[in-house]
């Protein structure tokens, strides 16, 4: 599978989003994370869909959206309608998480699961045949710059076995953490997308995007 950097925009200067993310597009991201908290599901506030609205007519690369929020299901419509083009939601924010990637769906969006540290895999098998993508926190949400749990590996791995075991086609995501030596632990893994906020934005985007690829290459 391809591997994807996708800088989370968690780490941008929130007073300057488009430029931010056209700054992206120009340093080689192949998709843009946006990390959506309601302060309820996470300890943090950030942005709705409107900064989604705001971002799509200023870049072309693929808006993959992050709900750290309590019943996503509540925000479909509005973010298919604001532009997203992926939405992944958490198994640890809603009763009802096939209903709810059944309904991201059927809104034209691909549709993604995440799975909190102390989540197993285990709690997502069921879903497992009906997403595009499976994300694996590698830190708790809710804050960028903290330290990848390496721990979270076997995970990774866990889910690489059963994609290739009932022949499945999802992509693996890892967020948290991420920079050039933790991103080589995450490939070896079989993690394909990186989600990276404060590696990225500490100084040169576009050589710290550089970096990264490199160090996949390695
Ligand atoms: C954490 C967010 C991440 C965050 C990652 O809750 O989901 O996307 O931006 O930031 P770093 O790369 O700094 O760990
Ligand atoms: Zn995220």
């Amino acid at each position: 599978m391809k591997d994807k950097i996708a800088p989370s925009i968690l780490s941008a200067d929130f007073g300057k989003f488009t430029a931010e993310v056209k700054r992206l597009e120009a340093a080689g991201a192949d998709m843009v994370h946006i990390d959506v908290m309601d302060g309820h599901f996470v300890d943090n506030l950030t942005f709705g869909a409107g900064v989604v609205a705001a971002l799509r007519p200023a870049s072309k690369l693929f808006f993959d959206v992050h709900m750290m929020v309590e019943k996503p299901e509540n925000y479909v419509s509005e973010f298919a309608k604001a532009g997203a083009d992926s939405m992944s939601i958490h198994a640890e924010a809603t009763p009802h998480i096939h209903g709810a990637l059944q309904k991201i769906k059927q809104a034209g969006m691909k549709a993604s699961v995440v799975i909190n540290p102390g989540t197993s895999v285990e709690a997502i098998t069921p879903v497992l045949a009906m997403v595009d993508m499976v994300l694996v926190m590698t830190v708790n949400p809710g804050f960028g710059g903290q330290a990848f749990l390496p721990e979270m590996m076997d995970k990774v791995r866990e889910l690489a076995q059963i994609r290739r075991d009932k022949k499945l086609s999802f992509e693996i995501e890892v967020d948290g953490g991420i920079d050039p030596r933790t991103i080589q632990l995450a490939k070896a893994a079989g993690a394909n997308v990186f989600v990276a906020g404060s590696f990225i934005f500490k100084g040169d985007v576009e050589e710290n995007i550089a970096a990264l690829k490199e160090h996949l290459a390695l």
